[in-house]
Parts: C-alpha cells; sequence; structure tokens
C-alpha cells in the first residue's frame, strides 16, 4: 500500500478527485493554511454562514479553474483545543465522507500547525495520516451489497504543504496500519476459521514475510510433555487442539533488553461447562484480540525495524463444550506447579494466561511482560467500551505505557492491583481459586495473574472494552478494532 505522497507547495499539485482545505472554527471560521488566491474562491459558505469549522464538519463545493472540481472546507475545532487525536477525529470524518461518494483520489491541504507551536509538525502529520488510515478498512462478508452503501476505499492522497522528505514517515505510518488491518481482519474473521492450529499457522507465514521474526509453536504433545496444565485443560472440550506461539524479534541483537508480549487467543469463548447465555455469546470469536495485537505489534516492529527485541507468547484454545470439557469443582496443575480449582470455566482467560505468563518468566529472560487479553465483563462495567484497564506493578512500566496511550490515543487507565483481595482467591482443595466473587472481578482477574509472574515488571490490560466496537465512531471501526497494536508499537519505539 502507498497511500500518501507529499508536496511542498499547493501549486504543485496533480489533478485529483478533490482537494481538503482545513479550518479552525469558534465563532467564526479561519482557514487553517495559507492559500493564496485560492481563498477567494471558498469565501460564499463563510460568509453565508453556511459552515463553521466544528471538528469534523464537513461543506462541500464545486471549483473552477483548479486542479481539482470540487472541494470540501474541513472543520478542525477551535484551535486552541487541537490534538492529535482531534486530528484523528476530523480526517477520520472526511475519509468516511470520501469513501462515500468514491472520491479516491484526494489532495489535502495540511493545517498549517508549526504557527501553533503547540504541536510538532510531525505529530500533526501522524494525527492526520492516521485518522485517514484508521478510517480506510472495511469488513463485511456480503455478498448483494447495494450500490450506494459500498464504501470505497481511498486510494491515493497527497499532502500538500509539506517537503517530500517526510515520505519515509508516510510510509512508516502505514506500515503501522497494515498492523492494525492485520489484527482487525483476523479478529473479525469466523471463529471457525481463525482456530489455535489457524493462528498458529498465520505466525508461520509471518515469519516468511519476514524472516527476522522467529517462530515457534508448541503444539498439543509438547504442551503435553512439558506440563501446561491449564492451557491444556481449557482446550479438553475442542477438536481444535490447543497450541502456545512465540514469535520472536530481535532487532538490538547486543543488548539484553527483552520486552514480552503475552495476547490471550481465545479463538472462541462459549464459556464451556458454565455456559454463556444467549447475548453474550455472539461475538466472542473476538476473544483472541490480544493475541491478534501483540502478534500485529511484532509484525510492525520488523516491518519498521525497529531496535528493540520483542517476542509475541501466544497461547491459543478454543473454550468449547463436550463430554471432555475440563470441569466445574476439578483441580489442575499448572505449568508453574501450582495448583488450581476451577470455579467457573468462563474464567479460562487467566488460566492460559497464567501458563504462558509463567514460560515466558522462565525461559525468555524479560526485562518486562505485557499481557493483552479480553479478559472480564466487570472492566466494561467499570469502564466502558473505549478505555482499557491496567495493572501493573512497576510505576516505571506504568508511567511509560500511560504515555504510549496518550500519544497512541488507546485509551488506557490504571487499575489497583490491591492485595487484600487475594484473599478472595482462595481455594480450599488447591493454591489458588480462578474466580474471586461478583465484587472486583476485574482485580481480582489481574491479581490471579499476578500469582505468575513473580518479580519480573508487569502490566497487565484487561481489553474488554475497546477491542470490539458494537458500532462504528470517529476513526474506530465497528468488530475488531486492532486495540493494542498502535500502543505498544508507541511504546516500544520509545523504548
Ligand atoms: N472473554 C470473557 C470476557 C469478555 C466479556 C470479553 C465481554 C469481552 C466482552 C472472559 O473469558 C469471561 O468470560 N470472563 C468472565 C469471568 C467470570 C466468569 C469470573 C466474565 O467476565 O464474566
Ligand atoms: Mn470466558
Ligand atoms: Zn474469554
Amino acid at each position: 500500500m502507498t497511500l500518501f505522497s507529499a508536496v511542498a507547495q499547493l501549486e504543485k499539485r496533480k489533478e485529483a478527485d478533490i482537494l481538503v482545505v482545513p479550518f479552525w472554527g469558534k465563532n467564526k471560521p479561519k482557514s487553517a493554511a495559507s492559500l493564496g488566491s485560492l481563498e477567494n474562491k471558498l469565501r460564499s459558505p463563510l460568509d453565508m454562514k453556511d459552515f463553521h469549522g466544528k471538528e469534523g464538519e464537513i461543506f462541500f463545493l464545486y471549483l473552477q479553474g483548479e486542479k481539482e472540481k470540487r472541494c470540501v472546507l474541513l472543520g478542525l475545532g477551535e484551535e486552541e483545543k487541537v490534538t492529535c487525536d482531534s486530528l484523528r477525529r476530523a480526517y477520520a470524518a472526511l475519509a468516511k465522507y470520501c469513501q462515500k461518494k468514491s472520491f479516491i483520489h484526494l489532495n489535502v491541504v495540511l493545517p498549517n500547525i508549526v504557527e501553533l507551536r503547540r504541536m510538532q509538525s510531525e505529530e500533526c502529520v501522524k494525527g492526520v495520516c492516521e485518522g485517514f488510515l484508521l478510517a480506510n478498512y472495511t469488513w463485511h462478508r456480503k455478498t448483494d451489497q447495494e450500490k450506494e452503501e459500498e464504501t470505497t476505499l481511498l486510494k491515493q492522497i497527497t499532502l500538500v504543504g509539506i517537503l517530500p522528505k517526510i515520505q519515509p514517515f508516510l510510509e512508516r505510518q502505514e506500515l503501522i496500519a497494515e498492523s492494525v488491518y492485520f489484527a482487525r481482519d483476523l479478529i473479525n474473521e469466523n471463529a471457525d476459521m481463525v482456530t489455535p492450529a489457524h493462528l498458529a499457522q498465520t505466525a508461520q507465514k509471518i515469519s516468511e514475510r519476514f524472516p527476522s521474526i522467529k517462530t515457534t509453536i508448541f503444539d498439543k504433545k509438547r504442551l503435553e510433555k512439558d506440563g501446561f496444565g491449564l492451557i491444556l485443560a481449557v482446550g479438553r472440550g475442542s477438536s481444535n487442539d490447543p497450541v502456545l506461539i512465540q514469535m520472536k524479534y530481535e532487532g538490538h541483537p547486543k543488548s539484553k533488553d527483552h520486552t514480552v508480549l503475552v495476547g490471550k487467543g481465545v479463538t472462541f469463548d462459549t464459556g464451556g461447562l458454565n455456559l454463556k447465555p444467549t447475548g453474550f455469546m455472539e461475538t466472542m470469536r473476538s476473544d483472541m484480540s490480544g493475541a491478534a495485537a501483540v502478534m500485529g505489534a511484532v509484525i510492525a516492529s520488523a516491518a519498521l525495524g525497529l531496535k528493540v527485541n520483542v517476542t509475541a507468547v501466544v497461547p491459543s484454545v478454543e473454550n468449547a463444550i463436550d463430554g471432555n470439557s475440563f470441569k466445574p469443582g476439578d483441580s489442575y496443575p499448572s505449568y508453574s506447579g501450582k495448583t488450581v480449582e476451577i470455579g467457573n470455566t468462563d474464567a479460562e482467560g487467566r488460566l492460559i494466561l497464567a501458563d504462558a505468563l509463567t514460560y515466558s518468566c522462565l525461559h525468555l529472560s524479560p526485562t518486562r511482560i505485557i499481557d493483552l487479553a479480553t479478559l472480564t465483563g466487570a472492566i466494561v462495567v467499570a469502564l466502558g467500551d473505549d478505555v482499557a484497564g491496567m495493572m501493573t506493578n512497576q510505576d516505571v512500566l506504568c508511567a511509560k505505557l500511560l504515555e504510549a496511550s496518550e500519544s497512541s490515543g488507546e485509551q488506557l487507565w490504571r487499575m489497583p492491583l490491591y492485595k487484600p483481595y487475594k484473599q478472595l482467591l482462595k481455594s480450599d482443595s488447591a493454591d489458588l481459586k480462578n474466580i474471586g466473587g461478583k465484587a472486583a472481578g476485574a482485580i481480582t482477574a489481574a491479581l490471579f495473574l499476578q500469582e505468575f509472574v513473580g518479580e519480573v515488571p508487569w502490566a497487565h490490560l484487561d481489553i474488554a472494552g475497546p477491542a470490539f466496537g458494537s458500532k462504528e465512531h470517529d476513526y474506530h471501526p465497528k468488530n475488531g478494532v486492532g486495540f493494542g497494536v498502535r500502543l505498544l508499537v508507541d511504546f516500544l519505539q520509545k523504548l
């Protein structure tokens, strides 16, 4: 994909379907770029007060004697309040408008943020690009879609008003977006297709495309031999065997620094014998969103050639029902040796993550571990659909992740690893029970995981809310969002 190119001056631009001109808006819209002679042609909607410049507002007009026959005025909202995220939202709104109208070749005048001094020009370009890229994605399985409903993806966007030396930066934005699309596709695809074996195969294919990524697959036999008791227990009810996938990218071989990213890879979560009711199971093909995110982050690291060492570890199972399913009340040995009593088979994520975390600590010499998991409904109750919960045993890691959250726009909020609640996980018959109680469900889930990381700096991101969208909004699509990929890439880039 090469979506973006750049020209420095308005006069140098080539023909396109449409010209996009940015405006700040408060009381009176104000041009956000110097437009020269063009300015006069855009007067009427401003004078007639038909356009206000509000964030994401779009006004269409025809042009004469220009390289484009059409023009839109795009509102960016108040100049003083501009952020990378407000630019993302405005340009995503524009992208969707153009897709509906089948304008696929755009000349986009960049807002002149340099003069504002509240944002680096690179950050501005990043916001604009991400708005376009994150919105320029569709996924469906309709065979008979009505013509007018069809969205035509944008094909060529020329950014006007920036030196062409920005090109490598633009290409990097596209590579990151492709990793987000990778995650979205994998989440959206049928669970019948995306089985643990399919995830493993996908990882292997990635290795072929990026030789700097080394993939290792632990199949069921190997998991049995090595004693991954909890992954095996959860996987027992499905004819799709469990796997553990490891994808290693060593971009800085001289350094010992090593980030391990663990992603929950439940390819479908029926709840197991503690079956989920109707209304709660329909979206559970998304229960491997953590896996998709960490795999996407490793792909992006390799594609960008980041000078970091990073490994994705993905325990993958289907939590299904049959005569062989693992059972509530029974206890199973974990890879760490600790035994776990099953209070509820629907609390399966923490079980497979526990084995993956122990494995990572024992065999990968991690400097830090970050796990991403659609772990609890409780975090959705607490933080809603947009914000992921973060529980971590280390303040430095916390600060760095919050910084990455701020600059990627992927929302994180720290929740406490409140120690006294550990007693809620006590079992009469085993070392631990896999559920606490009704209260503080997201925290007890995190406390369960903490039992398996020892003293390693670790952060747990419960992405059950933002991983999967029930409706499209701003630059977030409906269904698979690919949440976490940009957050992790931003984090790794700043290590
Ligand atoms: N995959 C679910 C959590 C989930 C819920 C993700 C909603 C996305 C949207 C997880 O495996 C689960 O079922 N958790 C249970 C835990 C409970 C049994 C302690 C839950 O949250 O209800
Ligand atoms: Mn579950
Ligand atoms: Zn689950």
